[in-house]
């Protein structure tokens, strides 16, 4: 229609006057409002932020690709609707968890860039499990505005495991593809990363403005970590079901509904389910969501020198922000 082709030609003058850098896997990453993102993907997180419609009762999961979203999702998902599974017929037994819980900017299954179409393929019952990379600023806004109830959860890793394990990502999934370009080194991604330019990132400034709203709207955000996660899994799956309006009764813990879905949502269990070892989300075999899911896997890739500088760029970045490191 007459009316996509001017959107269209708005897009494409937009995109003249954005910052550009190169890619990780694709096309090339452009700088809009104050993040890194792929050119396909921001046309529909425009779209997103002028149509999504937050219902009070939504649960929202924000992450940076590759610090667990995979992870946190199965367990919102789990926790969120276990009165409706019964754990031998369970939905994560046969979908990969990004199918379950979809993402409000893009869509994984197909090119298809309709937003009411995306959500329709959600379960029919209440609360919506949906997720995000968009930065906390960026949100659409009847997801943060003061009169909306939807609660966020934003899960963070320490930037060394993000950076390695979206540089392996994004290998992969390049190489999969008739590839008529090399894969990013280490090297580059490294530099790309600690310039700012990782998917959705800055990577500091993304985590600094969930982790400023949880402290501002505790009741609103909840701030999670990959590496308290792996530490005791058990206390943070009670923070998140308690902030996503779904606390464990005692009884419930007692009958280790709590210990089921943990051990469910495993990276162990969830690995190895032929849904996650055979399926492909468009240009994605689900089995590269699943590499290790482990922390200080990057003390096997990165040099001291590379951790050094990582370690330093974070260093400056947090400093001033009293952020816990
Ligand atoms: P590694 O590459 O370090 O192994 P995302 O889901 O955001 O794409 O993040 C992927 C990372 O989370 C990968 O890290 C992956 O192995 C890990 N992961 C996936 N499922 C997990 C699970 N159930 N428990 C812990 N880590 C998991």
């Amino acid at each position: 229609s007459s009316s996509q082709c001017d959107e269209n030609q708005e897009f494409q003058e937009l995109l003249k006057t954005l910052p550009k850098e190169k890619g990780w896997a694709f096309d090339e990453a452009y700088l809009y409002q104050g993040f890194w993102i792929r050119a396909q993907i921001l046309q529909q997180i425009i779209l997103c932020q002028h149509q999504f419609q937050a219902r009070h009762t939504d649960v929202l999961l924000a992450t940076q690709p590759k610090s667990g979203t995979t992870w946190l999702k199965a367990l919102a998902f789990a926790i969120a609707h276990r009165k409706r599974y019964a754990l031998p017929t369970h939905a994560l037994l046969t979908n990969n968890p990004q199918k379950l819980v979809p993402f409000i900017e893009v869509n994984q299954e197909t090119h298809q860039q309709d937003l009411a179409d995306r959500l329709s393929s959600l379960p029919p019952f209440s609360p919506r499990v949906l997720s995000t990379h968009l930065p906390y600023a960026s949100l659409p806004e009847s997801v943060t505005s003061i009169t909306n109830d939807c609660r966020i959860v934003y899960l963070c890793r320490n930037p060394k495991d993000t950076l390695v394990s979206t540089w392996h990502f994004m290998s992969k999934i390049k190489s999969s593809e008739a590839a008529y370009e090399e894969p990013l080194s280490l090297e580059e991604a490294h530099e790309l990363f600690c310039r700012g330019a990782s998917p959705y990132g800055p990577f500091w400034e993304h985590m600094l403005g969930y982790w400023k709203a949880s402290l501002e709207r505790p009741e609103k955000v909840l701030f999670l970590r990959y590496e308290e996660m792996k530490k005791d899994i058990k206390s943070q799956v009670k923070r998140l079901a308690e902030h996503i309006g779904c606390p464990f009764t005692i009884e419930e813990e007692n009958e280790g509904v709590v210990d089921d879905i943990i051990k469910l949502c495993s990276f162990e269990n969830l690995k190895n389910l032929e849904v996650n070892k055979s399926e492909k989300m468009l240009v994605v075999d689900c089995k590269y969501f699943f590499r290790k899911g482990i922390v200080g896997d990057w003390v096997n890739y990165l040099t001291p020198q590379m951790a050094e500088q990582l370690d330093q760029v974070t260093k400056e970045k947090l400093q001033d922000h009293g952020f816990p490191i």
